[in-house]
């Protein structure tokens, strides 16, 4: 037996490597710490917008109270919300699609009355439509969950894009034709109902 095999037994017994020799650096935690101390002074403090203004930390973009309530109603978000909750049926273009969806440029039903447009976008309409001497049968969706701002945006979009050159709906005539209808649940029923609005 050489020595060398005389000492397998006892090498096999050493202590299993233990990371204690070698913490964590100080440097670790004082970073830690200092992290901690900074995501808890970014919560509490009130964030301040660019121009110093300060605002609700609610508001994680750092827009105030009163820069949302000045947001823009006009081309910009009518535009984005036709893209986003109209397009899809009525198309980019407001053409609609022959037989199925109808158009949305030269057709009174858009161009005409505002607060007949703003009544169709608030409660829908269901049952036979002429629109431009072709008679749709088909179910426009009800809009009434969108804000008075967002629907007044959108009328203002249709009523003066693709050619078309209607006026501007205010949001305040938005806000006083859901008034004047609240208590409805249903969607219009087709031009008969709808021809008799003003
Ligand atoms: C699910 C498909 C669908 C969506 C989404 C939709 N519409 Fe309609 N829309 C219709 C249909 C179908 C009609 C015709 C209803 C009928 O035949 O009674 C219609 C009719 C209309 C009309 C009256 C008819 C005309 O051609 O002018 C207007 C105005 C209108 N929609 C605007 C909008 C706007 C604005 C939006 C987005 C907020 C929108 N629609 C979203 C399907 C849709």
């Amino acid at each position: 037996m050489t020595d060398r095999f005389k000492q397998q037994p006892r090498q096999r017994e050493y202590d299993d490597p233990d990371e204690s020799v070698r913490p964590l650096p100080l440097l670790f935690y004082v970073f830690a710490a200092a992290m901690i101390v900074w995501g808890a002074w970014y919560i509490i403090d009130p964030q301040g917008n660019a121009s110093g203004e300060r605002g609700s930390p609610m508001l994680g973009d750092r827009r105030t109270l009163s820069a949302l309530a000045a947001a823009p109603v006009g081309e910009v978000n009518g535009a984005q919300l036709f893209t986003g909750k109209c397009a899809g049926c009525h198309q980019a273009t407001g053409q609609g699609v022959a037989g199925v969806f109808p158009p949305l440029v030269g057709v009174d039903w858009v161009t005409g009355s505002e607060t007949r447009l703003v009544q169709i976008l608030l409660h829908g309409i269901q049952g036979a439509l002429d629109v431009n001497g072709v008679t749709y049968n088909g179910v426009m969706p009800a809009w009434k969950s969108l804000t008075d701002a967002e629907i007044a945006a959108l009328a203002s979009y249709v009523r003066s894009t693709w050619g078309n050159s209607a006026s501007q709906v205010s949001v305040a005539t938005v806000a006083e034709q859901r008034e004047l209808t609240a208590s409805r649940t249903s969607p219009y029923n087709g031009s008969a109902e709808l021809d008799t609005l003003p």
